[in-house]
């Protein structure tokens, strides 16, 4: 595996690999890689000939007040993580690297970005699109893999990737959990051991907003409304949001409709680490 920490050496490298053809693979991570990370690698390297990684922790997609600076870093576990998945190239630039001093080029997606995740971290997903559509710019690669554990950051990829015509295919992958339900996620860390024993409420509250469904039960404020107030049974939980859509649309509804599949989405906060979490339900 080689380890490439500038825009030019990567092009390089990748210039030769696509004259021969080779397809090309490309998982952009923030890096303090979780075996959530390592099944989209997995996926990329099996699908194709050149699997490139990026570890770059965006300060673009962080607000004044979040954790850009605490982010979790640990460059050499990363890079021996991702030489025992067989990546072939891990791209870890420096900031300056990335973003010039006079830098001033945004990419915004405009219908998606303002909701759930966008209300409650209004630059976020401006910053997301415009480091991904960098990272796209410099690979090039013939698709990129995401996590369905950001369920909405994948759908506004994908919608960037088809209204700006930008030739990668997508892929969303699933959520990888702990054994006890818990997401994997690079936050988990921040968590003290009582918090994250709390920290599964996410889980089993979509399991019980599942089984509600299950029980065909259609009116969507009332699961809702039930989903937060078993989130509150946890005093250590704050609820950001709780939210239902429709799977592919992103669109609210009141009633669920049989044949159709909904997101239920969740941003909780445990103690002062934010999670997300979501599951995807078929109504029958
Ligand atoms: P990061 O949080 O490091 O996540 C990188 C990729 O891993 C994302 O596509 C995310 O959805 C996926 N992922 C995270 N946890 C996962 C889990 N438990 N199961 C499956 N996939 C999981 O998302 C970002 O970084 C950044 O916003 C980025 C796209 C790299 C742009 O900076």
């Amino acid at each position: 595996m080689k380890i490439i920490r500038y825009v030019e050496e990567l092009r390089q490298e990748l210039k030769t690999h696509r004259c021969n053809k080779k397809v090309i693979s490309f998982v952009p991570t923030m890096g303090y890689l979780h075996e959530g990370h390592l099944s989209l690698v997995s996926y990329a390297k099996n699908n194709s000939d050149v699997c490139v990684v990026s570890v770059f922790v965006n300060p673009t997609q962080f607000g004044p007040n979040e954790d850009f600076n605490h982010y979790p870093r640990d460059e050499e576990r990363d890079i021996k993580l991702l030489d025992k998945e067989n990546c072939d190239y891990v791209f870890i630039p420096e900031i300056s690297e990335i973003y010039s001093e006079d830098f001033s080029t945004f990419v915004l997606e405009k219908k998606f970005s303002k909701i759930l995740e966008g209300e409650f971290r209004p630059a976020h997903f401006e910053g997301v699109t415009t480091i991904v559509t960098k990272l796209f710019n410099i690979v090039q690669p013939d698709f990129a893999v995401f996590g369905q554990k950001d369920a909405q950051q994948a759908l506004i990829i994908q919608k960037m990737v088809k209204d700006l015509n930008i030739p990668v295919q997508i892929e969303v992958r699933p959520i990888v959990r702990e054994v006890d339900g818990l997401a994997m996620s690079s936050r988990n860390i921040y968590l003290s051991k009582e918090e994250r024993k709390e920290a599964t409420i996410l889980y089993r509250s979509l399991l019980y907003g599942k089984s509600l469904i299950e029980r065909n039960e259609i009116d969507v404020d009332l699961i809702k409304e039930k989903i937060k107030d078993f989130i509150k049974q946890s005093n250590l939980a704050k609820i950001d949001y709780v939210e239902i859509v429709e799977k592919d649309s992103f669109e609210k509804v009141k009633f669920l409709e049989s044949g159709k599949a909904y997101f239920i989405l969740l941003a909780v906060r445990i103690g002062s680490t934010r999670l997300i979490d979501n599951f995807v339900v078929q109504v029958s």
